[in-house]
């Protein structure tokens, strides 16, 4: 088991490439089940959690192979197994989305029921009434979900007290792709992960209208084929890397980083006073992010292409305000895009700005659906707010539970009072280096961040958690200039 050691005090500085979602990859992965022939994804990031979805797929007959060139090929050879055992998703709770495509495509499937983990209680009940709506069968027998009968088109309202179902909504937009007749999904989820799962089930062929709104239209095909994709690139941890830039108050490009799907994360550091800019790089420019090279030049932003048919979104121009930066960008949700890789604009990027972080503003937040403050940024958001002067209230209205991070943070000297689904956290303080566990993947990087500030040196152990969910965050902190190394446990 390994731990990470971290020695505080760098300012961060440097340029680093985002690597591809691992929350669009998995589901991405699972609708592989759903077509004939291979399928090539580019993007996907070299993961835990990918790993184990590629294992329990392979289990399932599907054969995965990594390319040459990074790229990911996939192809079902074997559809005889409609089995998920519970070895195999209880490592991965994410792999509950395997039911929809099983179901689909086999006629059945028996998947085992994920059970909660360390946020608290994670109910299926919104998967399963997807499931229901398109007809099917479903039981409950020792620990697995059977669905089975045949998939027809139907109508179904997947909102709940906590708002959308990210991977309910997966499970019941795959199963609806192969269903005889249409489907409305209402209030589903609009997580840029469900716009690029959408984008790919289109690019095999599937019918679906209304790609990143709340409101899903599917018609219904008999058969889908491989395609080649990319998947877009991971917005949580683009913030992570930009929380880093901005608590050592270095500058920090992060390339890749889509800032369409950032917004609640970038309205919330201008609140709080950080300075960033917005920018798009030549598609050549950074292309190895050889770190902390001189950064080639700012990009003046071309006109940009409005699609026929998508909405143009267009960033509220703030000028100089808050310090942030604005290239006039506007962005657009055209449905045709197929994949993420640079627009005609060239590759976009977030860079953070040298600045005093003891100048950042304590600033509340509430976690929410897309495209609300998302939960998995919640951990690294109240690591930023333990430099900034006065009293931030961070609110959990996903997992209220979701803060087992605010213990270990307290081991560094962060003073942080829960109230209910509320962390009341009281900036400013000094943070002292000390050893701290991670419980789980966001937690993980909220430690690692904390300790790029406390005093002294922080180690945090079981760091497997992390490793689910960042490729190589350690390396590329390092590469930034942060005092961090990996260690083997003894
Ligand atoms: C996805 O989990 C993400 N995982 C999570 O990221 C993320 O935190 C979560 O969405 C919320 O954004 C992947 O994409 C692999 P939900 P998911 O169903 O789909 C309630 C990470 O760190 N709910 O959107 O499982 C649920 O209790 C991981 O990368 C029901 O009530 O989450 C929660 O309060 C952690 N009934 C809310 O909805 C259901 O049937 C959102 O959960 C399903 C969910």
């Amino acid at each position: 088991m390994d731990k990470i050691r971290v020695r505080g005090g760098a300012r961060l500085s440097g340029q680093v490439r985002v690597s591809g979602s691992k929350n669009a990859s998995l589901p991405i992965l699972a609708a592989c089940l759903l077509v004939d022939g291979p399928t090539v994804l580019e993007g996907v990031p070299r993961l835990e959690d990918v790993r184990n979805m590629c294992h329990i797929l392979e289990h399932l007959g599907v054969v995965h192979e990594w390319l040459p060139d990074g790229s990911l090929r996939v192809e079902v050879v074997d559809d005889r197994n409609v089995h998920a055992p519970y070895h195999y998703v209880r490592t991965m709770r994410a792999s509950f989305c395997l039911l929809g495509p099983l179901w689909a495509r086999r006629g059945r499937a028996q998947v085992s029921h994920p059970g909660g983990c360390v946020f608290g209680h994670r109910p299926i009940d919104l998967h399963l009434k997807g499931m229901r709506a398109l007809g099917a069968d479903i039981r409950i027998d020792k620990g697995d979900v059977h669905a089975s009968g045949p998939v027809r088109g139907g109508r179904v309202y997947l909102g709940s007290n906590f708002g959308s179902t990210v991977l309910g909504t997966a499970n019941t937009l795959m199963a609806a792709c192969l269903a005889e007749g249409e489907t409305v999904i209402e209030y589903a989820a609009q997580e840029p992960e469900i716009a690029d799962l959408c984008r790919f089930l289109r690019a095999c062929g599937a019918r679906i209208e209304g790609i990143g709104t709340h409101r899903l239209h599917i018609r219904g095909v008999p058969k889908l084929r491989g395609c080649r994709y990319r998947v877009i690139n991971d917005r949580i941890e683009a913030g992570t890397l930009l929380a880093a830039g901005v608590l050592t108050g270095g500058e920090v490009e992060v390339l890749g980083a889509e800032p369409d799907h950032l917004s609640a994360f970038l309205d919330a550091l201008e609140r709080a006073g950080a300075r960033f800019e917005i920018g798009f790089r030549e598609p050549g420019d950074g292309a190895g992010a050889e770190l902390g090279a001189e950064l080639p030049g700012l990009v003046e932003a071309r006109p940009p292409r409005v699609s026929r048919e998508g909405r143009a979104l267009r960033l509220p121009r703030t000028g100089e305000q808050g310090g942030r930066l604005l290239t006039d960008r506007i962005f657009y949700e055209d449905e045709r895009r197929v994949g993420d890789g640079p627009g005609e604009e060239g590759i976009p990027f977030l860079r953070t700005l040298p600045m005093d972080p003891e100048e950042l503003e304590a600033t509340d937040v509430a976690t929410m659906p897309y495209p609300g403050f998302p939960t998995d940024l919640q951990a690294q958001f109240m690591a930023l707010m333990l430099v900034a002067k006065g009293v931030s209230v961070i609110t959990e209205k996903i997992y209220p539970e979701r803060f087992i991070h605010v213990s270990e943070l307290a081991r560094l000297g962060a003073r942080i009072r829960r109230e209910g689904p509320c962390a009341i956290v009281q900036g400013g303080r000094e943070l002292c280096g000390a050893t701290v566990m991670a419980s789980d993947l966001r937690a993980s990087a909220a430690l690692i961040l904390a300790g790029l500030v406390a005093r002294g040196t922080t180690a945090i152990r079981r760091v497997y958690h992390l490793d689910r969910g960042y490729e190589s965050l350690d390396r590329k902190l390092a590469a930034l200039g942060a005092d961090i190394v990996r260690l083997k446990e003894v």
